[in-house]
């Protein structure tokens, strides 16, 4: 692999918030606005944050954790754990090796990994990279329905031949957002960074070729109802708020359901995730498992996670810090920090599994960006 711009991790890299700040050094102002900004005055991005803090946990204390372990269910996958990696596009703008890195770091660490229709590698070559070990860990392709049936088709055909497990058709994304820190960067991809599993005239969604037209093909319920019927893949929705959405969803007969607002990045003051999880999560019950994703720093933001109804968890921006800041090391790093946290909030809480979290791990009372 090509890694000119790998050097040793730092040993002071403890957290997430620590990989944020190193790799702010390494990546230039154009690619820091794409990757770390976020839509219009960034309320939403830090909302993301700040409602997984403002939820308390109450431990139990001196239960036996023999035995005790991370792994999950979900869609007939038996996961390591439950921390999977978010499609994010133009890896190849925080590494050079991009995707493949991301991927290889993922398989390692037994983590499910999305990858996003606009990532800057062949969807063949990261399916290639993903190596796991037994139980083999999610892949699912990332899919933005595109003005063409026959170009979404053939994306659904090449992700069932390169192996992928699910289609996650992303929904809360018509058009890009109001991304005021791109525009004051001026923000354009680097010669050489595409989207290169998509024809080439195509304007991409996240974070370039803005407004014109996309919301003349702006996928529609019709447009789920015809993936589901049109691929033998199981369909999953990302981008979802909004408990109605989430029952429609599931009467489509749609798999699963990441609650999600694309980590703050398209609709500015929409609801932050930790809060819209639990009213799905009353919505749909068990029928539909749930996902969610935004803001997720910490193993504590994990565990709540799961004990607000969610199977798992996506993890964005701290991929990106890792890749900048190591490549494929970097990922791991990160994921491995997250995953080590988890196990550790595990215990502390007196949860040796996360198949059945108490519902009153969670103190309610007194949070006030979470009332139900
Ligand atoms: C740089 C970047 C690119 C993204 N590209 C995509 C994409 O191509 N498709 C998609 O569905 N979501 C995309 N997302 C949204 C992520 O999948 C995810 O929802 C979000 O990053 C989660 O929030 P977090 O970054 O706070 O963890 C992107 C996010 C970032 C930061």
């Amino acid at each position: 692999m090509n890694t000119p711009r790998s050097k040793p991790l730092p040993g002071n890299l403890v957290n997430l918030a620590d990989h944020e700040a190193h790799a702010r050094r390494r990546l230039d102002d154009n690619a820091w606005a794409y990757f770390n900004g976020a839509a219009a005055d960034g309320l939403t991005l830090r909302a993301n944050r700040t409602a997984w803090d403002e939820l308390t946990l109450v431990p139990r204390v001196l239960g036996t954790m023999a035995g005790g372990h991370t792994g999950i269910e979900l869609l007939g996958h038996q996961l390591h754990h439950p921390v999977m990696v978010a499609p994010m596009a133009y890896q190849r703008m925080a590494h050079p090796d991009g995707e493949i890195a991301t991927a290889l770091a993922a398989g390692a660490q037994g983590a499910g990994l999305v990858v996003s229709t606009q990532a800057s590698a062949r969807l063949e070559d990261i399916a290639r990279a993903f190596v796991t070990l037994p139980p083999a860990s999610p892949l699912w392709f990332q899919l933005y329905l595109q003005p063409d049936r026959e170009v979404t088709l053939s994306l659904v055909t090449r992700a069932e031949a390169a192996g992928f497990n699910a289609l996650v058709l992303t929904v809360d994304a018509p058009v890009t957002g109001v991304r005021d820190a791109e525009r004051r960067a001026a923000f354009r991809l680097p010669t050489g960074i595409t989207a290169v599993n998509l024809p080439s005239s195509r304007p991409g969604r996240d974070g370039h070729g803005l407004a014109g037209g996309l919301a003349q093909s702006t996928a529609t319920w019709a447009d789920v109802e015809w993936l589901i019927s049109t691929s033998r893949l199981p369909v999953i929705l990302k981008g979802l708020l909004h408990p109605l959405d989430a029952k429609l969803a599931l009467s489509l007969g749609v798999s699963a359901v990441i609650v999600s607002n694309h980590g703050g990045r398209t609709l500015d003051t929409a609801i932050a995730t930790a809060t819209a999880l639990p009213r799905i999560a009353d919505a749909v019950g068990d029928s539909l498992p749930l996902l969610v994703d935004g803001g997720i720093r910490r193993g504590t933001d994990v565990l709540k996670a799961l004990a607000l109804g969610a199977r798992a968890v996506l993890v964005g921006r701290p991929i990106i810090w890792g890749l900048a800041n190591a490549g494929a090391v970097g990922v791991a790093h990160v994921l491995r920090l997250l995953i080590d946290e988890l196990e550790m909030a595990m215990v502390l809480c007196g949860e040796p599994s996360l198949a059945k979290l108490r519902p009153d791990l969670i103190d309610r009372i007194g949070t006030s960006n979470r009332s139900r």
